[in-house]
């Protein structure tokens, strides 16, 4: 290959490497932060009751068990039996649902996701966003400002109230410039970026559950160089002085 179209391809690579994760968030909405730590056990207890409420009648985590749920949460198996699993599963199943594919199909015109992954393949950042930005269009029907003309519904709707958008128009396109709570829900702003703030850590927990362990085990792992350097200072400082 000769300099030129090599350095033309290596370019474009980076170009592409750069823009990339720009697009990949679609929608086109800027994205807010989450700022969730999956470290936060009572945030993720918190979220994985949210899941189980609100999300579990249609979307599965099929890669997620109740009783890893149980040991990673901290909690008493009985405990997770009593207050997460409604439906008639035994304590080693998957979270899944009950609901049939086709039937989701007819019913919401999509079927849901399983969202085991879904903070791996989306990201925090856009879950969070995903679920601040729920308005009540024209058609009095739901719409979304990270994934346009969603056929899911607003399941949050009363904690959050329902949000209007004000449109403004760019390049001669009508385009919702922001949103407005139009209907104040049960929660206040603050108070519902909290709630989806749970959800979100818990999401995120699911996408990855070793992230917890391998963020203490990472603690440890420091600590333990930390200390090995101070070591094998002092074993040189040892050696040395016979040296000098
Ligand atoms: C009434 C059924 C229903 C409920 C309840 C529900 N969803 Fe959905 N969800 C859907 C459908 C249908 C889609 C597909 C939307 C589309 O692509 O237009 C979807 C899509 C999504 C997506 C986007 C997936 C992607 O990458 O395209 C996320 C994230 C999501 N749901 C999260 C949740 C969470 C979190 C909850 C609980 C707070 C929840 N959903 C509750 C039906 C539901």
């Amino acid at each position: 290959m000769n300099n030129k179209l090599f350095s033309v391809i290596f370019s474009l690579a980076v170009a592409i490497a750069l823009v990339g994760p720009l697009f990949a968030a679609g929608g086109g909405t800027a994205l807010q932060h989450a700022n969730v730590n999956v470290r936060d056990t009572a945030a993720v207890q918190r979220g994985a009751k949210l899941f189980v409420n609100y999300c579990l009648s249609c979307h599965s985590a099929s890669y997620m068990r109740y009783n890893r749920l149980a040991e990673d949460l901290g909690l008493d198996e009985e405990l997770v039996m009593d207050n997460l699993v409604f439906a008639d599963v035994k304590i080693g199943e998957t979270m899944d649902i009950a609901m049939r594919p086709a039937d989701a199909e007819a019913w919401l015109g999509k079927v849901p996701p399983d969202l085991s992954l879904i903070s791996r393949s989306r990201g925090a950042d856009w879950l969070y966003t995903y679920m601040l930005t729920f308005y009540q269009d024209e058609s009095g029907g739901w719409n979304n400002l990270a994934l346009p003309n969603v056929s899911m519904p607003h399941v949050f709707w009363q904690l959050q109230g329902i949000q209007k958008p004000v449109y403004a128009t760019h390049d001669g396109i009508e385009v919702v410039d922001h949103l407005t709570l139009g209907k104040p829900g049960l929660q206040s702003p603050e108070e519902y970026e909290g709630t989806v703030r749970d959800l979100v850590t818990f999401l995120d927990y699911l996408g990855e559950p070793a992230k917890v362990k391998r963020k203490n085990v990472g603690v440890w792992v420091l600590l333990f160089l930390a200390l090995f350097a101070l070591i094998a200072y002092a074993l040189k400082a040892e050696y040395w002085r016979d040296v000098h």
